[in-house]
């Protein structure tokens, strides 16, 4: 059975694991990438962390098909390099990934996007099987975003296409965003406006696990909050759905757990505020391959680039 080498690089961590054609991960490990404050190069880490994953777990080169990588920011998928990325992330734009990992390995490698590789991963053996019309986005530190339209990931010209956190919900009177611009959807709907949000009423509730356990509780002005932040969440997914009818929105990122207080009340709002004809038979689900979404993602991708007859 083949095997692949799937790798996530995130914010703070890159993901490494071994994949199968099933789609299953046999393997796993992470590394920081931000330990010295992002003085290292993330490439120049990711590439250490590559070589000792292989190393430590005793897997040869020659038995691994490919490369499937997954990325942050604004991925050009078709030179394989990071082409933008948003707000203070130093030592990581323009990082050459594709021709890099190339080098280091003799193996062939994609790259894509984060959260575009997550859509994919959940298509291949998560939470959207059988779909061919997603919208699939994660909620952490931004907003992520990734489109399955008739079977096809949409990547447009670059492969930058999906980047559904800067799409603009208050582009007249927004906030500022870390892109630039103003009013992104990432700036009301991450689970970080949602903290910052709830830093203002009470300093305990400082990550989303606390927020979620106090609004578990009962706690009036937790719920306020959260009926705010699903509000805001609904409001950008309705706009997409009237883009890209699809029959499926899948929510990702550590918060997507939490069904009766995030998953429902998204799925209730989008239903009430697209035309009706839209919400016929549209479901709302939690992603279900959490952390090796990105991984696996990337190993679907690679699978479909470069292996399709
Ligand atoms: C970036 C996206 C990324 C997402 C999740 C956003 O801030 O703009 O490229 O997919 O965060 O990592
Ligand atoms: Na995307
Ligand atoms: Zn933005």
């Amino acid at each position: 059975m083949k095997q692949y080498f799937g790798i996530d690089i995130g914010g703070t961590a890159v993901k490494l694991g071994i994949v199968d054609e099933t789609g299953r991960v046999l393997l796993k490990g992470e590394e920081s990438v931000s330990f010295d404050g992002y003085q290292t190069p993330v490439l120049t880490t990711v590439r250490r962390a590559a070589k000792e994953f292989l190393t430590a777990n005793s897997i040869p080169v020659e038995s691994l098909a490919g490369i499937g990588v997954s990325a942050t920011g604004q991925i050009d998928s078709r030179k394989g390099i990071v082409a933008g990325t948003c707000g203070n992330f130093p030592n990581y734009i323009g990082s050459p990934i594709k021709s890099a990992l190339e080098e280091d390995f003799g193996l062939p490698v994609t790259v894509a996007n984060d959260a575009n590789c997550m859509t994919l991963g959940e298509v291949w053996v998560g939470a959207a099987q059988g779909c061919t019309d997603v919208i699939g986005v994660t909620l952490g530190t931004g907003v992520g975003g990734g489109i399955l339209t008739g079977g096809h990931l949409l990547e447009g010209a670059r492969g930058l296409g999906g980047e559904l956190g800067h799409y603009r919900t208050h582009a007249l009177d927004g906030v500022d965003c870390t892109c630039g611009a103003k009013g992104c959807w990432e700036r009301y709907a991450a689970t970080t406006a949602l903290v910052r949000a709830a830093q203002e009423k009470s300093p305990d509730w400082k990550d989303g696990r606390a927020i979620f356990a106090a609004a578990e509780a009962g706690n009036e002005t937790v719920l306020a909050l959260l009926d705010h932040w699903t509000d805001e969440i609904a409001q950008g997914l309705a706009g997409m759905v009237h883009i890209f009818n699809p029959q499926l929105i899948l929510i990702g990122g550590g918060v997507s757990a939490q069904q009766k207080l995030l998953i429902e009340p998204i799925a209730a709002k989008v239903k009430a505020s697209v035309m009706p004809a839209f919400a016929e038979g549209l479901e709302v689900r939690a992603a279900q391959l959490h952390n090796d979404a990105g991984m696996v993602g990337a190993v679907y991708y690679f699978r479909q680039t470069m292996e399709k007859e």
